[in-house]
């Protein structure tokens, strides 16, 4: 078994483009994944953030092993979940990396509190979720990275922010 199919069984399906293109077609709620403490920051945008349970309150995201947040949550053990409004929209850009900013600086242009886990929550964000990693289960390239809510951090309704279609757009609240 290679290193990227851990626990998946090799079977005969649509290519690498094929699936890709279906999943452009699933509307993504955008968020924010904020990990790290400290100096040490790092975070990632994901269509991949949802709800488990809510009793307890748990949340799932998938998180790509190759990148640079992985093993900042491994480390850190905590995570915030920030939904992302319409003007958010360079944030959400920063946190892909796209104009090749990394670490820490994926914060800067945007105001962060510090909830009581550590982890870093967008400000003005429509909602934002204090979690501490309950499991890490791998798949193939990712990690389930599964959340406990500790605490949500609640501002004002605002219109939302999806991904479709390769490209972020704007939901009228
Ligand atoms: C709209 C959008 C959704 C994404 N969703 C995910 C996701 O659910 N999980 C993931 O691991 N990466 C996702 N990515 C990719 C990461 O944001 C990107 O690879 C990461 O920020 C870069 O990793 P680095 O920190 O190693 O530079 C998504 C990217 C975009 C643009």
């Amino acid at each position: 078994m290679s290193d990227d199919s851990v626990n998946v069984r090799p079977q005969a399906g649509p290519d690498k483009p094929a699936f890709l293109g279906a999943m452009r077609h699933f509307v993504g709620s955008v968020s924010v994944i904020t990990v790290g403490q400290g100096d040490e920051l790092s975070g990632l945008v994901v269509t991949s953030a949802i709800s488990l349970s809510a009793d307890p309150p748990l949340v799932l995201v998938c998180v790509n092993r190759n990148s640079s947040s992985w093993p900042l949550l491994e480390r850190h053990g905590v995570f915030g979940v920030n939904a992302l409004a319409a003007h958010h929209q360079p944030v959400a850009e920063r946190f892909s990396g796209f104009g090749g900013a990394k670490g820490a600086a994926r914060y800067d242009g945007a105001a962060w509190v510090t909830a009581t886990t550590g982890a870093q929550l967008l400000a003005d964000a429509p909602v934002a979720l204090d979690c501490t990693v309950e499991e890490m289960i791998d798949r193939a390239t990712h990690s389930i990275v599964i959340g406990r809510v500790q605490a949500i951090r609640a501002a004002q309704p605002q219109d939302g922010l999806i991904y479709w279609h390769g490209a972020y757009r704007g939901l009228r609240a």
